[in-house]
């Protein structure tokens, strides 16, 4: 297959996938959001609580899943922020030791001096994970992992030979010496569900994931590698010229304190909007809700006292043009924005909403 026919359709089947992980998500977001309000009603010692767990373990691989099929096809809600690729691997370093276990070397090389990139802290773990993932089952019987972050800037010629753009980036190299891959499979690498592992152990998706990551962070990747001698994954990741956050405020108020705002909540789906009203109401807060963007700008011109939040998925929108947020706060520019990124649990979208009402005051 050539390259733009994979490129195609990895964009087919992504869109596909997506569309149905987003309406999957919102189902497990109502499933776990259920789940723990149970949970926290049973007593202790209930023998219903093996059956609950039951529920959350299955939906959180769902979860899981889910998240997978968002990245691929490129719809994830990114949080980006200024990084340095450097904290990042040393951040993760216990966490890929333990995944690819005692039997394998790991070195981390990883320099100071690196120049900021302007990515998804979780997702370029999510990326660690995955290729080091890879090259345990590329190690079976032990071996080395190389973890290496380096400034690289990609001239004209190579460059345009890989389809790249030139430019200043950082390298997040991920190394193995383990068996190589076949350069028959090479072009196959980066489709979903493409595995030459068992059934039961391999999905074909890790490295369609970390694809579609990378591709959403406006990076690219590429692989070598030489049979029975090891592969070697590099990330590229632009240099952002963003100078760095200043470190987050501290939350504010207490679990015990009650919350007194009133938050304008636009969701289609009949569970998630019914399980985030129970959760925040349950906190004090005062609700608003809207089924879509025309009802919600219907409710702020109604209300007469102030909306401190609005609380929509980045896809709401207020008529063909317009995002609800945007339409929302042109009426009221004090209102704060929170894109809510499913699933959640209650307690998770209950710190989220009390950080974004405290982010105002600063
Ligand atoms: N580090 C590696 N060494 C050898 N082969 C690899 C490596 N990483 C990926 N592969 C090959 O690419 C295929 C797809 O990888 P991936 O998308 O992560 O799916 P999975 O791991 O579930 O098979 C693997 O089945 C394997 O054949
Ligand atoms: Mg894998």
């Amino acid at each position: 297959m050539h390259m733009d026919d994979t490129t195609r359709l990895l964009e087919t089947v992504g869109q596909m996938a997506g569309g149905i992980a987003h309406d999957f998500n919102d189902l497990l977001a109502a499933i776990l959001g259920h789940v723990e309000m149970l949970s926290g009603d049973l007593a202790p010692g209930d023998p219903r609580a093996a059956d609950v767990n039951g529920i959350r373990h299955a939906a959180e691989r769902a979860t899981t899943l889910t998240q997978q099929l968002l990245a691929i096809s490129r719809q994830q809600v990114l949080q980006p922020t200024v990084l340095n690729l450097s904290d990042v691997v040393d951040r993760a370093r216990r966490l890929v030791q333990r995944v690819i276990g005692d039997q394998i070397e790991l070195i981390t090389c990883t320099p100071r001096d690196l120049r900021p990139v302007k990515a998804d802290a979780d997702q370029v773990e999510q990326i660690l994970l995955n290729l080091a993932l890879n090259a345990r089952d590329a190690m079976p019987r032990g071996g080395r992992l190389t973890l290496q972050t380096r400034n690289v800037d990609i001239e004209d010629a190579a460059a345009q030979r890989q389809g790249n753009p030139p430019g200043a980036y950082v390298q997040l190299t991920v190394a193995d010496t383990g068996i190589g891959i076949d350069p028959a499979i090479r072009k196959h690498l980066f489709e979903p569900f493409f595995t030459t592992k068992e059934p039961g152990r391999g999905t074909g998706l890790g490295l369609a994931t970390v694809y579609g990551i990378v591709k959403q962070s406006g990076g690219h990747i590429a692989v070598e590698s030489e049979r029975g001698r090891g592969s070697r994954f590099d990330v590229y990741l632009p240099v952002t010229l963003e100078a760095p956050a200043v470190a987050e405020p501290p939350e504010r108020g207490s679990r015990a304190e009650r919350a007194s705002e009133t938050v304008l909540l636009v969701e289609d789906d009949v569970a998630v909007r019914s399980l985030i009203g129970d959760v925040l109401r349950r906190r004090g807060y005062r609700l608003l809700v809207a089924e879509d963007g025309v009802q919600a700008l219907k409710l702020a011109d109604e209300h007469a006292s102030p909306i401190h939040l609005l609380i929509t998925d980045v896809a709401g929108s207020a008529g063909p043009d317009a995002s609800v947020a945007d339409a929302v706060r042109a009426r009221r520019p004090e209102t704060r924005v929170l894109y809510l990124h499913k699933p959640f649990t209650p307690d998770a979208l209950a710190r989220k909403v009390r950080a974004a009402l405290a982010s105002h005051i600063w």
